[in-house]
Parts: structure tokens; sequence; C-alpha cells
């Protein structure tokens, strides 16, 4: 009798082990796109000397004298310019691509999490960045169809228009007695 009852025990055990722990694959599963996580590498302060900086410069400069006008020094290379209104893209493209890259750079300000440069979280949740960060979208895109038009009076208008909404939110969030207090 107790053997009968070991046996069974054994055989209740091994059944288990048996038994497949899940329902068998039907082969590969087809892959799933991915979207990749955001990140955000530089704080506020890298982003607008990276990015709003030297493009709201290559739009400033369009007032004073003609894009189409700015040559490379001779026996340079334009592949290599650090200057983009020399470089192979250059001219009033160089001015278009540079107004786009302010509109787009919008995007950039609006991802939650980014840092200011003292550790402040970027003042997303006042009311005002949105209208700040909007009136820079619109300027760039102002600035952009000045450059398609390649009328230097637009231009003058336009880099007005974007002086202003860089001030506004500078007003507001940057210009302060220490960095420290910046962002608040
Ligand atoms: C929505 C708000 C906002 C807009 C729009 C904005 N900025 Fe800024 N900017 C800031 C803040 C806030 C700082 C300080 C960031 C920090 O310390 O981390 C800053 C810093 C800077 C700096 C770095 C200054 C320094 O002392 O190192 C530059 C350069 C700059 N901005 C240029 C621009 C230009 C040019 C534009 C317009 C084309 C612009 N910004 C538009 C908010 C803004």
């Amino acid at each position: 009798m107790h053997r009968i009852l070991f046996t069974l025990a054994v055989l209740v055990a091994l059944s288990d082990l048996l038994l497949p722990a899940q329902t068998p694959s039907k082969g590969p599963e087809p892959a799933k796109p991915t979207t990749p996580a955001m990140q955000i590498p530089s704080n506020l302060n890298q982003l607008m000397r990276g990015i709003l900086y030297p493009a709201s410069n290559v739009v400033f400069a369009s007032q004073n004298e003609n894009p189409a006008d700015v040559k490379m020094p001779p026996g340079q290379d334009p592949s290599l310019a650090t200057d983009p209104l020399v470089s192979t893209f250059g001219g009033w493209v160089a001015v278009e691509n540079a107004a786009l890259a302010l509109s787009d750079s919008a995007n950039l300000l609006l991802i939650p999490g980014r840092k200011c440069s003292n550790g402040s979280p970027v003042p997303m949740d006042n009311p005002d960045w949105a209208k700040f960060v909007l009136q820079l979208r619109d300027a760039g895109l102002k600035a952009y169809r000045a450059a398609q038009s390649k009328n230097q009076d637009q231009m003058i208008e336009a880099s007005d228009t974007l002086t202003e909404a860089c001030a506004n939110c500078h007003r507001k969030w940057r210009e302060k007695r220490t960095p420290a207090d910046r962002c608040q």
C-alpha cells in the first residue's frame, strides 16, 4: 500500500514537470515596431546655445547683408564651412533652414523633463511658457516665408518679431539677479 501511494506521488510530481509551463509558441512572432523613448541630453541653456542662438544669428545676419552675396573666402571648402551662410547649403537656403530650425526647436522646448542649468525644471506648468514657445514657432515661420521671398525688408521685419519672441521669454525666466534664480 505504501509503495502504491509513493509511486502515485512520484507520478504526480513528474507529470507537473512534463507539462509545458506555457502554451507552446507557434513560431516566431512578427517584429512589433518600437518607438524609442524620448531622451533629453541638454539642459535648457545648452539647447539655447546649441540650436537657437546659432540659428537666430543666421536669420539676423540677412538684415544687413544679402545672403546671396555672402561668399566663402577663396580656397576654402564649402562642405566644411562652420558658417551656414557660406556652406554647400548657403545663401538664402541657409536662412530658410535656420528659420525652420527655430520653428522646429519649439517642439524641443515642449518635451517634459528638461532642466535649466541651475537644476530647476523648465517652467512648463506655467501657461506663459507655452505662449512664448508658440511665439517662437510663429516667428520662425514668418522668417522662413521672408527668406523664401528673398526680400531684406521682410527679413528686417521678421527679425524684429523673432527678437521679441526671444526677449519675451528671457524677460520672465532668464534675466534674473543670479543664475540660481532663472526659470523660477
Ligand atoms: C520659452 C522661453 C524661451 C524662448 C522662446 C527663448 N529662450 Fe533663450 N533662454 C531661456 C531661458 C529660461 C534661458 C536660461 C536657461 C538656463 O539657464 O538653463 C535661456 C538662455 C538662452 C541663452 C544662453 C544665455 C547664457 O547666459 O548662456 C541664449 C544664447 C539664448 N537663450 C538665446 C535665445 C534666442 C536667440 C532665442 C530666440 C530665437 C531664445 N533664446 C528664445 C528661455 C527662452
